[in-house]
């Protein structure tokens, strides 16, 4: 059973700030399964509870979860100084969401963003294996060398790559699938065999396709069977 706050419930709901809800709730427009209710500090059980404001019902999720089609020049991040983040394409009330894992600003493509921090910390953690994949244009002719090289696991300087698959699809043009997710690590191992990456877009992570019909800059909730797949994945 999951429980909160009136006033946080009210908040995250979008119905203003703690002190406006206050205001709201002292004005007697709320009700708790159908009384009116005036005390902000009051615990509602997200289950069963039905909350009204005004005789409107409040929906809230505790969880949420979007799938974003990433524009290159946005950030993954929550804040960052120089370019605009990935959160602020989300219009949702929820103030704790984060995108799971990273792009490069000038990457596109899938982007989980949830509030999950429980199913975040598992899709990012290495010990979970989860399979990215991402489609490549690169600076040079691809080679069943290549593949063979991918397969086996690139060297970079500092570690050796898990065994990565690369799918050929046209002279430069590729998908590569890897599991784990080091700092520019698609690049790097492009470069490392000479073809610097021109173009780079993540199309699946675990279960989770990117949506074609999501333009750039594009989102949606999840389905409940991705929400699931997503969760099963994880646990494995
Ligand atoms: N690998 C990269 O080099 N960049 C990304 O954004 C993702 C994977």
């Amino acid at each position: 059973m999951s429980k909160i706050r009136m006033d946080k419930l009210l908040a995250h709901a979008g119905y203003g700030t703690r002190k406006e809800v206050k205001g709201l709730l002292k004005s007697k427009f709320v009700t708790l399964n159908g009384e009116i209710v005036t005390s902000d500090k009051l615990k509602v059980d997200l289950d069963h509870d039905q909350v009204m404001v005004n005789g409107e019902p409040v929906n809230y999720q505790e969880y949420v979860y979007y799938m974003l089609n990433k524009p290159v020049g946005y950030v993954s991040a929550t804040m960052d100084n120089v370019y605009p983040t990935v959160i602020e394409l989300i219009d949702d009330v929820h103030p704790d969401l984060f995108p799971v894992g990273r792009l490069d600003v000038d990457t596109r493509g899938l982007l989980l963003i949830t509030n999950d921090g429980a199913l975040g910390h598992r899709l990012t953690s290495p010990k979970h294996h989860v399979d990215k994949t991402y489609e490549v244009l690169c600076d040079g002719l691809l080679t069943e060398e290549d593949v063979q090289a991918f397969a086996k696991g690139i060297e970079l300087d500092d570690f050796t790559c898990k065994s990565a698959k690369l799918e050929i699809i046209g002279k430069d043009h590729c998908y590569v699938t890897i599991q784990e997710g080091k700092f520019h690590q698609v690049k790097r191992m492009f470069l490392s065999v000479d073809k610097p990456v021109t173009f780079l877009k993540r199309v699946a992570m675990g279960p989770l396709k990117l949506d074609p019909a999501l333009e750039e800059g594009q989102y949606r909730p999840l389905t409940a069977q991705e929400i699931d797949s997503l969760k099963s994945k994880s646990m494995v």
